[in-house]
């Protein structure tokens, strides 16, 4: 049962729990007029101290195609955070006005502060360099609506793995699925953190190696996904300056891919995919952005528990 639940951690869900969420997701696109009022009078609280394009608007188109109403904000200075409010104090007030919440922070573990101050839904919409789990959700949505499976697969991850919330929470999740083995590239400084090699990796038997050449790995991969180096996370400039340029994928650097590789990034992009890529029949990543607001849409059916029958 999902209703009434947070999300803030991709384990938070079983796998049949996310399933059941991607099950949903797909009925809603194949008959999306079906959904159009199931959560009227409801209202999602978006609540973004930190920049985002996708995960905002999608969280609020997602509400408004199902019907409901969305109200926040996109920075925190345009919040009472700019005057000092705490997290804690900033949920039980939005509690008072919405029925959930989508939230984003710069700083890891905010989402679950708000969780244990609140009778509403959180969900994490991304806490600084820890976690994505509705990423996550969107990034399984794409790989089975493409390839009809979640199992089976060699899953390349290339770039800023260190800071890259999203490749935290996809390794979890996708670590629960039958037979996956991972190829982690990145220059030696943005390798995985150790929690995700010790306690998820190597804890639990998966496969995986870590490599600092995308070309080597490149036949043996069925799924890559590329991230962006993460500037608003790193200390110093000079490092950035170095290491934002280390993978750049071109059409050259696929000329050995698979013809069915699935290509992923949860955007934004900077330099990291060189825009020929785009028209690549292999290029998924704004199929990705696309299944990121029906999977929202299923999640927050889910959470508030409504249905099509209700
Ligand atoms: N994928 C993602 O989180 O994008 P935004 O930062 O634009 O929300």
């Amino acid at each position: 049962m999902l209703k009434g639940r947070h999300l803030i951690d991709p384990m938070d869900f079983s796998t049949e729990e996310i399933n059941e969420i991607l099950d949903l997701a797909g009925e809603i696109i194949a008959n999306p007029k079906f959904y159009a009022d199931v959560c009227k009078g409801y209202v999602l609280a978006t609540l973004f101290f930190e920049p985002s394009t996708r995960t905002r608007l999608s969280f609020e188109a997602a509400m408004l195609r199902l019907g409901g109403s969305v109200m926040g904000f996109s920075s925190a200075e345009s919040s009472s955070a700019a005057k000092g409010e705490s997290v804690a104090d900033t949920i039980r007030t939005i509690a008072c006005y919405a029925d959930i919440c989508a939230m984003r922070h710069p700083k890891e573990g905010a989402p679950k502060v708000a969780e244990m101050y609140s009778d509403i839904p959180i969900i994490n919409g991304g806490d600084g360099g820890h976690q994505h789990p509705t990423q996550t959700l969107t990034d399984l949505l794409t790989i089975r609506s493409i390839r009809g499976r979640i199992s089976d697969y060699t899953v390349g991850f290339c770039g800023d793995l260190k800071f890259g919330r999203t490749v935290h929470s996809l390794i979890k999740a996708l670590s629960r699925y039958e037979n996956i083995k991972f190829m982690l590239v990145s220059p030696e400084e943005l390798r995985v953190p150790d929690y995700i090699r010790e306690e998820v990796l190597i804890k639990n038997n998966i496969n995986f190696v870590e490599v600092d050449k995308l070309e080597e790995i490149m036949p043996s991969l069925d799924v890559l996904y590329m991230t962006r180096v993460q500037r608003e996370r790193f200390f110093n400039e000079e490092d950035y300056i170095r290491l934002k340029d280390s993978y750049i994928l071109d059409l050259k650097k696929l000329e050995n891919a698979k013809d069915d590789l699935i290509i992923m990034h949860p955007l934004p992009r900077v330099n990291e995919i060189a825009v020929e890529v785009d028209k690549d029949h292999r290029a998924a990543y704004f199929k990705q952005a696309k299944y990121g607001m029906y999977v929202r849409m299923s999640l927050i059916m889910k959470l508030l528990g409504v249905s099509v029958n209700a």
